[in-house]
């Protein structure tokens, strides 16, 4: 068991890791990350930051001379580095579920074997596979490239097969993933702490939706039935046992009218659990704390519904500071900004969550909010 005063490492500095290093080091932790980013976020309050890219043999070197055990921020670390790590250290999680969550068709291949239900899919290697694809999956369709996307970037809609070759070639012809497009219901996240004995703890069901492929609300309790819930927590809690996980993990559903479909995994803190910052018991970074010290897992419960939103560079319309004011004026909503230094639309800046006597209430607050900073006039 690590106990405060040692030192965890933590790969990746966007806010995912800042949010860590604070919960590690308000617990009494010291934290050492690694970025290649001068500006990043969590190397502000790291207790020591190291700026190097992820292949620097010296910046391994160091980042082994501090940290007792390490954790991503990120699911992109180099499962290679990944691997020389836990020949020094306790690396959480370790690199086998993280490679798979790296990779779109490993991750739904995985998904599939194990027999949790994921959209029907087809691996795109060369532009010819697409036609055989397109038939077996149907359209409309997403093409998403296999690695590196997120905030829904490297995807995009396509109804037909030219619409498919143009995306493949827009892509750069990187490997792919073609996905049936699913009318959900809603979409909703579970996420869960594992720790080494194989305990879980599972934070109650979000309820989230989109703009443009990036998170823009999450509301709890979510809106559904206790069977769904129950449901959608059982598969979370299945497919971490099925990775032997040990960690953070997030599970992403999509809801139909004829039951759950897993979207994708996270193996990390994810943006739809913020709200357990300010709403439950023990938050998602003290989760991964606990997971990764060997402490005994948090109690994860709800303390009062809740919805969060987040506040994006687009925001900063004109270059213009957001007016704060406009949620700070309201003594039940909590404001987390990321310190980025630089606004650009499509990047997380920050968020905010509102807590209320129900999640309707909570969640109809945070989108009048949204739309007075986003200067909008529809509030969806
Ligand atoms: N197969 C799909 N059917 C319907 N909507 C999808 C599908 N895949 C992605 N989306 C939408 O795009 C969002 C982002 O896609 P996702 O696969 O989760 O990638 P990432 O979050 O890594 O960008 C999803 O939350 C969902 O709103
Ligand atoms: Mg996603």
């Amino acid at each position: 068991m690590l106990l405060p005063g040692s030192w965890l490492g933590v790969l990746g500095g966007g806010q995912l890791g800042k949010m860590f290093a604070l919960t590690a080091l308000t617990m009494g932790y010291r934290v050492v990350t690694w970025d290649p980013d001068p500006t990043s976020p969590a190397g502000e309050f790291a207790s020591h930051h190291i700026q190097a890219g992820f292949h620097d043999p010296n910046a391994l070197k160091i980042f082994c001379k501090y940290a007792r055990a390490a954790t991503t921020e990120f699911e992109n670390i180099p499962e290679d580095i990944l691997r020389a790590l836990s020949g020094n250290m306790t690396v959480i999680p370790g690199p086998d579920p993280v490679s798979i969550c790296q990779d779109r068709v490993r991750e739904k291949k995985f998904l599939e074997k194990e027999g949790f239900p994921v959209p029907p899919f087809s691996e795109i290697l060369v532009i010819e596979d697409l036609e055989v694809a397109l038939k077996h999956v149907g359209t409309p369709s997403l093409l998403k490239i296999n690695r590196w996307g997120y905030d829904g970037k490297g995807q995009t809609t396509v109804v037909s097969l030219n619409d498919a070759m143009k995306a493949f070639e827009d892509f750069g012809r990187v490997p792919c993933i073609l996905e049936q497009k699913i009318p959900f219901v809603k979409e909703l996240s579970v996420i869960l702490g594992r720790n080494r004995k194989g305990e879980i703890r599972v934070f109650p069901v979000a309820e989230n939706v989109h703009r443009n492929g990036v998170l823009e609300t999450t509301v709890v309790p979510a809106r559904i039935s206790d069977m769904v819930a129950q449901k959608a927590c059982q598969i979370a809690q299945e497919i971490a046992s099925r990775l032997h996980y040990q960690g953070v993990l997030a599970v992403e559903f999509f809801l139909t009218e004829e039951g759950l479909l897993v979207n994708e995994m996270a193996p990390r803190p994810h943006n739809s659990g913020h709200f357990t910052l300010d709403a439950c018991l023990t938050n998602q970074f003290e989760q991964q704390v606990r997971t990764l010290c060997g402490l005994p897992l948090g109690d994860p419960r709800l303390v009062s519904p809740a919805a969060m939103g987040n506040i994006m560079g687009e925001c900063w319309s004109g270059g213009e500071e957001p007016d704060w004011e406009k949620i700070l004026r309201n003594p039940d909503v909590k404001l987390h900004l990321y310190g980025k230094v630089e606004a650009r639309p499509g990047r997380k800046m920050g968020h905010f969550t509102c807590l209320a006597e129900d999640a309707d209430a909570a969640l109809s607050r945070v989108r009048s909010i949204l739309s007075e900073l986003y200067h909008r006039t529809d509030s969806a």
